[in-house]
């Protein structure tokens, strides 16, 4: 069974969506660890509820990415970890751990890549009155949201979505599709 660390700076609905998936069987990976960049983050409640160890830390106390990267590194290395999966971890992952975990660590985005990198994707998307919307699943690598993409999914939406539907509409696919995909990802 592979061995994940979520990384994420938020609210943890995906995180949470991961943990259900593994609770309910049907994500077949053990979650060594919860890595956080904002302490106070609500998904560090919700690793603690969830007993998953958490390592939360503030970047602004270190000198350097390298010097956050090598220790968070040092801890995957000793929870052998396999696999990183980033879960609305707002921050790019250095030259560290992308060397330490060659095409193992993997994002989630709310937009059909290339379309709307960044931060607020959903936002942008609807300030661009597009009429389809998506989810995309992707191995990291140095850019925003720039690396190769495991898989796509769209959502349709109708002219008079508010912002908040979409955002609804988006979160609900991501909850889902992204334990359907790792699950076939990591056990085909
Ligand atoms: C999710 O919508 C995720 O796709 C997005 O952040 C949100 C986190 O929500 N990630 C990015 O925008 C990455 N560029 P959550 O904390 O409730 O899981």
């Amino acid at each position: 069974m592979k061995k994940i660390a979520i990384f994420a700076s938020g609210t943890g609905s995906n995180f949470q969506a991961l943990i259900d998936a593994v609770k309910a069987g049907s994500l077949n990976v053990e979650v060594k660890l919860l890595v956080c960049d904002k302490p106070g983050a609500a998904v560090i409640e919700k690793a603690e509820r969830a007993s998953v160890p958490t390592f939360v830390f503030h970047p602004k106390q270190y000198a350097s990415k390298i010097e956050f990267e090598t220790i968070i590194m040092n801890k995957l290395q000793e929870l052998e970890v396999d696999y990183v999966i980033l879960a609305g971890y707002m921050r790019l992952i250095g030259a560290t751990l992308l060397s330490a975990f060659q095409n193992r660590i993997i994002n989630i985005h709310p937009s059909l890549l290339p379309a709307f990198p960044g931060k607020d994707a959903i936002g942008q998307a609807f300030r661009a009155r597009v009429k389809e919307v998506g989810v995309t699943i992707h191995y990291v690598d140095a850019g925003m949201d720039t690396g190769p993409i495991i898989a796509q999914r769209a959502i349709q939406l109708s002219d008079n979505d508010s912002m908040e539907d979409v955002e609804n509409k988006i979160h609900a696919i991501e909850h889902i599709f992204y334990p359907e995909t790792l699950e076939s990802l990591f056990n085909k």
